[in-house]
């Protein structure tokens, strides 16, 4: 498998968690996304979403992703960083909203196989309810049914992926399990 792995997904779908895992079984690095624009930024997301507004972070998202993929395509691999970069040797992490903007998922194809970690819209509930910060639900209250909406604007972009991975009922670990056995 020379690939780099990429996890796209709703919020709540599992892809920071199952990622990290991932990565220490096959031996990758790992990278988070919304961990690389918030150091970038020094500010949060929420942050980001409150003071420069959704387009300004759908920009940063897609500056992400460019920037990894001319990496990839052109890099002299003079360092064991770059090398493995170009090798596929990264588990990526994505924002929620990557796939779905500035014709993102064609980046991601380009940069590896891509896995998409799917969860019904009441276990995305049960997942995220308690936390407050979710920018683009746009309020602290909302619903399994605000979820199925943006859910269903989405999945056309999500349903792109290479593997699609059911993580309502299993653990993390076993989803790392299972994307692990199905990439080999
Ligand atoms: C977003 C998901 C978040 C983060 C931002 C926007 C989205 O990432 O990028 O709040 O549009 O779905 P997670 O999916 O990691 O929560």
């Amino acid at each position: 498998m020379k690939n780099n792995i990429i996890l796209i997904g709703f919020m709540g779908a599992g892809k920071t968690e199952i990622g990290k895992i991932l990565a220490k079984k096959l031996n990758y690095n790992f990278i988070d996304s919304d961990e690389i624009i918030e150091n970038n930024e020094q500010n949060t997301i929420t942050e980001i979403f409150n003071l420069k507004g959704e387009n300004y972070f759908r920009n940063l998202e897609a500056e992400f992703i460019k920037s990894f993929t001319v990496n990839r395509l052109n890099c002299d691999c003079a360092d064991n960083k770059t090398a493995a970069v170009k090798n596929g040797h990264f588990v990526i992490a994505t924002g929620g909203g990557m796939p779905c903007f500035n014709g993102n998922i064609n980046l991601l194809k380009d940069s590896g196989t891509i896995v998409y970690l799917k969860a019904r819209p009441d276990t995305i509930y049960e997942r995220i309810k308690e936390e407050k910060h979710r920018p683009v639900l746009n309020k602290t209250d909302f619903s399994i049914s605000d979820i199925k909406n943006l859910l269903n604007k989405r999945e056309q972009f999500y349903a792109q992926a290479d593997l699609i991975i059911y993580t309502d009922g299993i653990s993390p670990e076993g989803a790392a399990d299972e994307i692990k056995i199905f990439l080999k």
